[in-house]
C-alpha cells in the first residue's frame, strides 16, 4: 500500500480545515442538539473534515492519484430463512461446524452424537465467534493457514439434545462429565485448514497444529497482577498461573504473529456468596448459581484438583491461598496465544473487564504499539493501551520464524500505560492514564481514591473500571468490536445498543445505590446521551470513528460514522433505506486493500424488532473513504451516501453473524454464525433446511464465482 497517498491525508487534515472551523461546526452540533432539533440528521456530525481521496483533491497537486475502491456487488434484501444468503455471484461453504473432529481421538459427526469431556476436547469448540488465519507458508499464505477461533459459550439445548436437554441444567448437582465436557466446549479452538484442489476449504484431520484451549487449560499471568496478592489461590500460591479461558468473544492478532481471545462475559460462571468485594459487585460475579451450575459438581468423587469447587469463590480457608476466592480475579484479560507453538499467557496490563475484543493500533517503527479494547457492558467504557517500548519492525515475524513470540509479547504488552476514553461533546477527546499517581475529577491520586497504597498498579488493573469512573471516563452505549485503518490510524468502533441510556438532562443513576460515582464499585446503571451516544434507549446502535494526532497520543477527535436504525424509524440519523437498514453492529473488519483503502464490514447481532422483523443478522460493507461531500472531504453516512452501504450477506434464523476476515489474497471472506436455530444441512451454506437438523455454529468462508477478489 502507498504510505506517500495516507500522509498525504494526514497533512490534509491539519492543513484543509481551520480549527476554528471544525469548532464551529461541532458547536453547531450542539446547538441544534439543544434546540430540540437533534434527532433531525446526523450529517451535522460532520466527519473530521478531512481531505478525501479523491482525484478532484487539489489541495496537493504532487500527491499520487488514487483509484477509488468501488463496492462491485449488488445490495441484497433481507432474509428470513434457514439458510445464509450472499450477493449474486458469490459461494458460502460451511467449515468446521462445532464437534467437527480434530483428530482421530474423536468420532465423526452424527445428528445424534453423544458428547464426552474427550470427544469435545478433540472437536471443534461450540459457538464460534472472533478468529484470525495465521500463515503456515508464507508463499502460500492466503489459502493454507492455522485457524484460531473463539468458542465464546454453549447452547446447552444443542450440547445435549440426543439426551433430551442437561442435567439439572437450574438445580441440583451438575453431573461431573456433562460440566466437564461444557467446559471442553468453551475456549479456543485452533484448526489447521487449506483450499482444496476444488476450490472448496477443508481442515487438516490430525495436525500437530490442532489444538484446544478450554476453561480447565491452564494459562501463565503475566503483566503487573501477576504473582500479586490479587491472584493468589490454592491451585497457585504464587499467582502465577491459572486454569481456563471463557467466554473468548471478539479476537485481535499481533504483528509478531500471536493470537489475541479477549475474555467477555466471564463473571457469570463464577459464584461467591459471601466475603465479595467492590470488584465482585462491579463486575457482576453471581450469587447462588454460576450460569450453567458447573460449582455444583464440586464434590464429586470424581473431582481432581478442585476442578468444579474453583467456580465457587466464597472464601472458606483461613486466607486466600486456601480456597478460590481470588479464582475470579485470573479473570477478565487479553490472552495471548503463541498459535505455533500452543505457548499461552493472560497479559494483565491491559485491563480486567468483560473484554470484546483487543485490535492493534497502526504501528510506527520508533512508536509505541497501542491496542484499542472495549468494555462491553451498558454505561462501560472504552480503553487504550499504549507500550512503554517503541516498535521494531524486526518483530514483525514470518510464518517459519522459530523466534520466541511470547517473549516479544512480554515486551510489549507487559509494561505500558493504560488508558480510557474521554469524549467531549465539540468533537474532542483525551485518553485518561489509569496509573496509581493519576489524579481523578475531583483531584485525589487515584491509588488513594481507590483504597489503594500508593504505587499498586495491580490493584488499579484490578479496578479498572472503577478507576475509570474516578478518572471521569464517557459512558458508552456497549462498546463491542474495533477496527484499525492500519495507513491512516483511524480507529472504528461498534457501540452495539443501549436500553440504559436516558434522555438529556436526565440525571444518571448507579448501580448499586444511587450514590455518587465517587462510592467505589458502583459504575452507572442509566446515564443520560452524551456525543459519541446520542439517542436514549438507543436500539439501533452506532458506528464511532475516531483519529489521534500521533501514535500514542493522549488527545484524538471522534465522528460518529453511522447509526443503526430501521429505515422507517423517525431517528434514522443515517437516512438508511430498506437495502441497508441494520441495528445492533457488532463485528467490525477493516479489510485493507493494497492501494491504501479498505472495506469496512459491519456485523450484527440483533435484537431490535423493527429491524427483525425485517431481516436475520447481516454483514455490511462500505468503502468509509468514498463517504465524502462533493468538495472530497470524508464525512459520515447520510442520506446522499446509501449506495455506498450494502448489505453483502445474511445469516440462518436464529444467529448472530460475527467473526470476520479476509485471506491474504482478499479471495475469501470467513465469517462466523453463532447460534443458529436450525442449520447448517449441508456443506453450501446456501441450502435452506428441509425439517430440523442439530443446530452447530459455523465458519463461512465466501468466495467469489469467478474466483475474483471480495465485495470488488
Ligand atoms: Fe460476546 Fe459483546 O459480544
Ligand atoms: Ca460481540
Ligand atoms: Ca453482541
Amino acid at each position: 500500500m502507498s504510505k506517500e497517498i495516507e500522509e498525504h491525508r494526514n497533512l490534509n487534515h491539519s492543513g484543509n480545515e481551520p480549527f476554528s472551523s471544525v469548532l464551529e461546526k461541532h458547536i453547531s452540533r450542539r446547538s441544534i442538539m439543544r434546540g430540540g432539533l437533534g434527532m433531525a440528521a446526523l450529517t451535522v456530525f460532520g466527519g473530521f473534515g478531512l481531505a478525501g481521496c479523491s482525484d478532484n483533491d487539489d489541495d496537493d497537486d504532487d500527491a499520487p492519484v488514487k483509484n477509488a475502491l468501488t463496492l462491485a456487488f449488488e445490495a441484497i434484501a433481507g432474509s428470513k430463512t434457514d439458510a445464509f444468503a450472499v450477493a449474486a455471484g458469490y459461494t458460502a461453504q460451511v467449515l468446521i461446524p462445532w464437534g467437527t473432529p480434530l483428530n482421530n481421538a474423536a468420532p465423526a459427526w452424527r445428528e445424534d452424537l453423544g458428547f464426552t469431556p474427550e470427544i469435545q476436547l478433540n472437536s471443534v469448540g461450540m459457538h464460534h465467534d472472533g478468529m484470525a488465519p495465521f500463515p503456515l507458508d508464507e508463499a502460500n499464505a492466503a489459502n493454507h493457514f492455522i485457524l484460531a477461533l473463539n468458542n465464546e459459550y454453549i447452547d446447552q439445548g444443542a450440547l445435549w439434545a440426543p439426551q433430551g436437554g442437561p442435567t439439572n441444567k437450574n438445580e441440583g448437582a451438575r453431573p461431573a462429565d456433562e460440566v466437564r465436557t461444557e467446559i471442553n466446549a468453551h475456549g479456543v479452538t485452533l484448526v489447521e485448514v487449506r483450499k482444496a484442489a476444488n476450490g472448496q476449504w477443508e481442515h487438516v484431520l490430525n495436525s500437530q497444529y490442532n489444538r484446544r484451549y478450554t476453561s480447565a487449560t491452564e494459562f501463565a499471568l503475566s503483566g503487573p497482577v501477576a504473582g500479586t496478592d490479587y491472584v493468589k489461590t490454592k491451585f497457585s500460591p504464587t499467582g502465577l498461573v491459572t486454569r481456563g479461558t471463557n467466554n473468548n468473544c471478539a479476537n485481535g492478532y499481533t504483528p509478531w504473529g500471536t493470537y489475541l481471545t479477549c475474555e467477555e462475559n466471564w463473571p457469570g460462571y463464577f459464584v461467591k456468596d459471601s466475603g465479595r468485594e467492590i470488584d465482585d459487585d462491579r463486575l457482576g460475579i453471581e450469587t447462588g448459581r454460576g450460569r450453567y451450575g458447573w460449582e455444583t459438581a464440586a464434590g464429586d468423587a470424581s473431582e481432581q484438583n478442585d476442578e468444579f469447587a474453583r467456580f465457587n469463590a466464597t472464601p472458606t480457608g483461613a486466607n486466600a491461598t486456601e480456597d478460590y476466592r481470588n479464582e475470579p480475579r485470573t479473570f477478565g484479560y487479553i490472552v495471548e496465544i503463541d498459535p505455533y507453538t500452543g505457548d499461552r499467557v493472560k497479559r494483565t496490563h491491559l485491563g480486567r473487564f468483560r473484554h470484546e475484543g483487543c485490535w492493534p493500533g497502526k504501528l510506527v517503527a520508533g512508536e509505541p504499539v497501542v491496542f484499542y479494547t472495549g468494555h462491553d457492558s451498558r454505561n462501560e467504557y472504552i480503553y487504550k493501551f499504549v507500550s512503554d517500548a517503541v516498535w521494531d519492525p524486526a518483530d514483525q515475524l514470518a510464518a517459519g520464524s522459530a523466534a520466541d513470540r511470547l517473549a516479544i509479547g512480554a515486551k510489549y504488552m507487559d509494561k505500558g500505560t493504560l488508558y480510557v476514553a474521554q469524549f467531549n461533546a465539540d468533537g474532542s477527546g483525551q485518553w485518561l492514564p489509569l496509573t496509581p499517581e493519576s489524579t481523578t475529577q475531583d483531584g485525589r491520586r487515584l491509588s488513594t481514591a481507590l483504597g489503594l497504597a500508593n504505587n499498586d498498579l495491580a490493584g488499579v488493573i484490578i479496578h479498572t473500571c472503577d478507576a475509570a469512573d474516578l478518572m471521569g471516563a464517557t459512558p458508552m452505549d456497549r462498546p463491542e468490536w474495533g477496527a484499525v485503518d492500519p495507513v491512516s490510524g483511524e480507529v472504528y468502533m461498534t457501540l452495539t445498543n443501549n436500553y440504559k441510556r436516558t434522555e438529556a438532562g436526565t440525571a444518571p443513576t448507579f448501580t448499586n445505590d444511587g450514590s455518587a460515582v465517587e462510592d467505589l464499585g458502583v459504575g452507572y446503571n442509566y446515564a443520560p446521551v452524551n456525543g459519541p451516544n446520542p439517542r436514549a434507549d438507543n436500539e439501533g446502535g452506532q458506528v464511532i470513528r475516531w483519529r489521534e494526532p500521533s501514535v500514542g497520543a493522549t488527545t484524538f477527535e471522534w465522528d460518529i460514522f453511522v447509526c443503526g436504525a430501521a429505515a422507517s424509524d423517525a431517528n434514522n440519523l443515517s437516512g438508511l433505506t430498506e437495502l441497508n437498514q441494520f441495528a445492533s453492529p457488532d463485528g467490525l473488519f477493516f479489510d485493507a486493500r493494497e492501494d491504501g483503502q479498505g472495506i469496512l464490514w459491519i456485523e450484527t447481532d440483533n435484537g431490535y424488532d423493527a429491524v427483525t422483523d425485517y431481516t436475520n443478522d447481516q454483514v455490511l460493507a462500505v468503502v468509509p473513504a468514498n463517504v465524502k461531500k462533493a468538495d472530497g472531504d470524508i464525512t459520515v453516512v447520510g442520506a446522499a451516501d446509501q449506495a455506498q452501504l450494502k448489505r453483502f450477506a445474511v445469516g440462518p434464523n436464529g444467529c448472530e453473524v460475527t467473526g470476520i476476515f479476509t485471506n491474504a489474497d482478499k479471495t475469501a471472506l470467513f465469517v462466523n454464525i453463532q447460534h443458529p436455530g436450525n442449520w447448517p444441512s449441508t456443506t453450501d451454506a446456501t441450502v435452506v433446511t428441509s425439517g430440523t437438523v442439530r443446530p452447530r455454529a459455523s465458519t463461512v468462508v465466501i468466495q467469489k464465482v469467478d474466483g475474483g477478489k471480495i465485495g470488488v
